[in-house]
């Protein structure tokens, strides 16, 4: 029978390192809020390098027999651990919404999504093929075999609390990997929850720790895993800079690193599409959790042909959008997750505003709500001076930019560092086939807004990152070849 928790047991304040919650070395701790009211929900382990480093240890000791397992052995305790996720799914999907903020609707389908991953790659852990290369000379056998990496530092994200580190813990220990994570300060209880479940299926101690820590013992913390040579790879979710940072402070050591990095999504809309189709994709894509996710679109182009019939269906749409905290059953848009991200879409429709953009819908923060609300905006007339067209706004705000035609809108769309996902809509096959090759991006969306799969591959291009995570792929991240040359067999 599988264990079912009530909410208030799947709060773990602590670090989860060789099979044991443990205080921070220093008992330092820090508080979790819930973004809806400003309310402590608990306050956790601000962790420094002394744990960072006895998380390794663990890790260390506890590789050599999960690496030896055999990969149906793995598969069994990761189908377990996938079952108790999904027997704990209101649970856990509560407490998604509490420290994150999204509906409760959402929080319950990220816990879908995030098991999804656990059980794909149960069942990748018994495809780890390797190759017999094609006979070169008599008497030599030549093969090449897949092994798991070694110890893998996962740092997540707080848009996904669940299935951010889920998709990256699943892969690595499917392939025989052991993990030391750090899930973002504003959201660690979700993934110590996942944690524990993890143990609760029988990962052993010391192949999954997990610690948490402050946005200001972060650094210091995380920099004892990049200057670590028993720690062989780096998978991070979240922005560039980071990215690029961990890039070259684990240059020392050169691990190898899965980077999905921030985009800046272009959604283009041609005189030829199907318009409710079009409005409902980017009503999905766009205003999922709130407008915070990597491949949400961020600069929405529409040719003039259609632009003001697009513009009013869509300002339509989002106007109805009920705004209310996650525990509210009709809410379809939360609370932001802090201060800086309320302040950083104010800035951008603000800074719009200045450079002639017109408000359709929203365009205010929503005090009567609390701090972290803004109402799901729709803005015409948008340009390329514009600070959100060149930044990821990572809110409710949809940007309406007019083209007139097609090489306008690729060249637009390309027109940016970034290239993770990208979305358009069209009823030509032959402009279909153009524009799918034309966008430098790893995630093409066509007529389409809801794009993640476990069975796909999610990753960008250019300084959207590198890496892919979800499908047949995605344990290549976590697995090295290793040749075998054997001579003297004639
Ligand atoms: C992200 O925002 O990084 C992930 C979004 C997704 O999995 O769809």
């Amino acid at each position: 029978m599988t264990r079912q928790f009530e909410l208030k047991e799947l709060i773990r304040p602590d670090n989860f390192i060789d099979g044991q919650w443990r205080a921070a070395a220093d008992g330092a701790r820090f508080a979790v809020t819930d973004p809806a009211t400003g309310t402590i929900i608990t306050q956790v382990a601000d962790s420094g390098p002394a744990d960072a480093r006895a998380a390794t240890d663990a890790a260390a000791r506890a590789l050599p027999a999960w690496r030896d397992l055999l990969p149906k052995e793995r598969a069994t305790i990761l189908h377990k651990w996938n079952a108790l996720i999904l027997a704990n799914q209101d649970a856990l999907g509560a407490l998604i919404s509490l420290e994150q903020g999204k509906p409760l609707a959402e929080g319950r389908g990220e816990v879908a999504y995030g098991a999804s991953y656990v059980a794909w790659f149960a069942d990748e852990a018994t495809r780890i093929y390797g190759d017999i290369i094609p006979q070169q000379q008599h008497g030599k056998r030549m093969t090449a075999v897949k092994e798991p990496i070694g110890i893998v530092a996962a740092i997540t994200p707080w848009n996904f609390p669940l299935a951010m580190i889920a998709r990256k813990i699943a892969p690595a220990l499917a392939a025989g990997c052991t993990v030391v994570a750090k899930p973002a300060e504003d959201t660690p209880l979700t993934a110590s929850a996942l944690v524990l479940l993890a143990h609760e299926a029988g990962v052993p101690a010391g192949v999954l720790n997990l610690i948490t820590a402050s946005r200001d013992h972060a650094v210091a913390t995380v920099a004892d895993w990049l200057e670590d040579s028993r720690v062989r790879k780096i998978t991070f979710t979240g922005s560039t800079p980071v990215g690029k940072y961990l890039a070259r402070e684990s240059a020392g050591t050169l691990k190898k690193l899965s980077l999905e990095l921030g985009g800046n999504a272009p959604f283009i809309v041609f005189d030829d599409a199907d318009l409710d189709a079009a409005v409902t994709g980017l009503l999905a894509s766009k205003f999922r959790n709130g407008g915070q996710t990597c491949v949400c679109p961020n600069r929405v182009y529409v040719q003039a042909g259609v632009y003001d019939k697009f513009a009013d269906m869509l300002s339509r749409r989002v106007s109805e959008l009920k705004v209310a905290p996650a525990t509210d059953p009709d809410a379809q848009i939360g609370p932001m997750i802090n201060i800086r991200a309320i302040d950083k879409i104010a800035r951008h429709v603000d800074d719009a505003l200045a450079h002639g953009a017109r408000v359709l819908a929203g365009g205010r923060r929503l005090p009567e709500l609390g701090p972290h609300y803004y109402a799901p905006t729709v803005l015409a007339d948008a340009t390329h001076e514009m600070l959100l067209c060149g930044e990821e706004t990572f809110g409710p705000v949809a940007a309406l930019f007019r083209f007139d035609d097609e090489a306008e809108a690729i060249e637009a769309a390309n027109n940016t560092p970034f290239g993770l996902a990208s979305y358009f809509y069209s009823q030509d096959v032959r402009r279909i086939d153009r524009v799918s090759r034309a966008l430098q991006a790893g995630i093409v969306g066509i007529n389409e807004g809801a794009l993640a799969s476990e069975a796909a591959p999610f990753g960008g291009v250019k300084e959207s990152g590198y890496g892919r995570e979800g499908s047949k792929y995605g344990l290549d991240d976590y697995l090295s070849i290793k040749y075998l040359c054997q001579g003297n067999l004639a």
